[in-house]
């Protein structure tokens, strides 16, 4: 009797463990991505033309991406499809390697513009191509927003 009462206890355990580790890898991983998107947010009204073109911000904001993007891929173990608020697809577990892929093109596009990126004539275009690659990822594997 005793011995049954520890296993259950013991599996219960395990289960919270389970469930509070699932939860703490999708809030890294919001949290990440919210912090990138906190550094593209300002470049973005420069693009939109509601802000005045600030280099050195959308330096900071590649920079950012570069640093960021290499740090997701494992945040999103076969454990986080569910659990928290999450909006990532269960398409995602299906096509991991696209999936972890698109965050190197990100980080790649990102270093590129870097050089590319060096006045507010080079800025719109690449830029835009650059934030291509959040866009389509979401579109495929992010839930679509209410
Ligand atoms: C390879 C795919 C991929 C790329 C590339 C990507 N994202 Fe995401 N993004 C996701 C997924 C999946 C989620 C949902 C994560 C979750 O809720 O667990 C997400 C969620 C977010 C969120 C919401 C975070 C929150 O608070 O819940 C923001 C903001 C965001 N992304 C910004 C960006 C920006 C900005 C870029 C480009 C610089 C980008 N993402 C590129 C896949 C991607």
């Amino acid at each position: 009797m005793r011995r049954i009462v520890l296993a259950v206890a013991a599996a219960a355990i395990g289960a919270t463990a389970v469930i509070a580790q699932n939860v703490g890898v999708i809030d890294e991983r919001q949290k990440l991505l919210k912090d990138m998107s906190k550094t593209t947010k300002p470049v973005g009204a420069m693009f939109k033309g509601e802000a005045e073109f600030d280099l050195a911000k959308v330096q900071a904001a590649l920079k950012a991406i570069q640093e960021t993007a290499p740090r997701l891929p494992p945040l999103f173990p076969d454990n986080s499809k569910t659990g928290g608020d999450t909006e990532a697809l269960p398409v995602i577990w299906d096509e991991k390697a696209d999936f972890e892929d698109r965050f190197k093109k990100l980080a790649d596009a990102a270093k590129a513009a870097e050089a590319t990126i060096t006045d507010e004539a080079t800025f719109p275009d690449t830029w835009k191509q650059v934030m291509g690659n959040c866009s389509g990822c979401h579109k495929k594997y992010r839930k679509p927003k209410s």
